[in-house]
């Protein structure tokens, strides 16, 4: 196809610049280009469960939109499913919250877009875990905020240092962004460490983020928000969806939970952008909600099992090493033995190896010497993953 001749350039904003991306998108579609060539490639790059969303939940979706769940809804949300949410977010995190506290929007990534849009200004600093879902030091730089690393280190499990963080408050801070169980490392924040972060906030005006979109993936313990510290429920904005737990990704359903003026204005934010989240996908999150769980429970013991299995099956590799995450469905390996960097080498393994993995550095500069393995993927597929790359660095590294 001719590519038309340009007569004017394309003039983009400055903020166009500083806008980042998900690695993860981009290594699926190089490796789905590879699988029109006729390479077979095992997937294990992009962050998603393998399960179809549980079947009654599907069965709510065709109701609705037989039903007429097919128009605009209010902008904040259907009044009964932030009932709903209200309810499981007070349930679960042992608080009061009310419906006027829940915003919902479609995935829980628009929330982190919504919060700094809402609080962020020009030289605003904002704390983040990096490595760490790389949309939030994307997001903190296109709002003109200033973005202050945590760094996660392995010798802790990539539990953040809560000292560290402390030392990292200025005046100047404006919101400290907290994400358990972590995607990319599978690092968990215990109580403790929780209640020693805000005991570092202290009385400041500083807001939190707290993404806990994986919160029910956790392997072992019950999971603690930081919403649930005596005085720190005004000063929290709780992201929290669909998509991890339940198997729905591609619905695009998730909502933030915060005190109700900030609800309000993240809720013009969704006016002035997606109207509403679609109707029929929140009465098919209604009926997640309310109806059996017993396939979050099978979905979280079988990431635990292949989690189990990859790291052994990994750790028996010449020049990788991974911890057992303590939760979501990531292996975090470090490759500094391979004498590789991060980058080079997921790029290798794709092309050489038939195996999507993501550079640790797709998560920040902190993520350098690791890969991230999603174990969203069949016991088969891992495995059939692991053997790849054992036979690769057999043949690539030397040993
Ligand atoms: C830490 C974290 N937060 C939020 C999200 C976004 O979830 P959603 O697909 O609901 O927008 C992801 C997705 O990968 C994630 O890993």
């Amino acid at each position: 196809m001719a590519t038309q001749a340009i007569a004017h350039q394309l003039a983009l904003a400055d903020r166009m610049s500083r806008l980042g991306t998900e690695t993860a998108f981009e290594v699926l579609s190089k490796a789905k280009a590879l699988e029109r060539q006729g390479r077979n490639i095992v997937h294990l790059e992009i962050g998603e469960p393998d399960f179809a969303t549980p079947k009654h939940i599907v069965e709510a979706a065709v109701d609705a939109l037989r039903e007429g769940w097919t128009h605009y809804g209010p902008s904040a949300g259907l009044p009964e499913l932030r009932e709903a949410i209200a309810e499981y977010v007070s349930r679960t995190r042992g608080i009061k919250v009310t419906p006027e506290e829940v915003v919902v929007v479609p995935g829980g990534k628009p929330i982190m877009f919504y919060a700094m849009l809402a609080l962020i200004d020009e030289g605003d600093e904002v704390i983040y875990p990096n490595p760490g879902f790389p949309i939030y030091e994307s997001m903190i730089n296109y709002v003109g905020g200033r973005a202050v690393p945590i760094p996660l280190r392995e010798v802790r499990d990539f539990a953040m240092d809560v000292d560290e963080m402390a030392r990292l408050i200025t005046p100047r801070t404006k919101l400290i962004i907290l994400n358990s169980p972590q995607n990319p490392t599978g690092g968990v924040l215990a109580r403790s460490d929780i209640e020693r972060a805000a005991e570092a906030i202290g009385d400041r005006n500083i807001m939190v983020l707290a993404d806990e979109i994986y919160s029910r993936l956790q392997f072992a313990g019950e999971p603690f928000s930081i919403m649930s510290v005596p005085d720190m429920q005004e000063r929290t904005i709780l992201l929290d969806g669909f998509s991890k737990t339940y198997a729905m990704t591609g619905w695009r359903i998730g909502y933030g939970v915060m005190r109700a003026d900030l609800a309000n204005q993240i809720t013009r934010l969704m006016t002035n952008s997606n109207s509403c989240t679609a109707s029929f996908t929140q009465r098919a999150a209604l009926a997640a909600l309310e109806g059996d769980q017993s396939a979050v429970d099978v979905m979280r013991a079988e990431f635990e099992r292949r989690s189990q299995a990859f790291v052994y099956g990994l750790n028996r590799i010449h020049g990788f090493s991974a911890r057992m995450p303590k939760g979501a469905f990531y292996v975090f390996a470090n490759i500094s033995q391979t004498g590789w960097v991060a980058k080079p080498l997921a790029d290798a393994l794709l092309a050489e190896a038939g195996v999507a993995a993501l550079s640790g550095t797709a998560f920040g500069k902190y993520g350098e010497g690791y890969l991230r393995f999603s174990v969203a993927n069949s016991m088969d597929n891992l495995m059939e993953g692991l053997k790849r790359i054992d036979e690769w660095t057999k043949k690539s590294l030397h040993q």
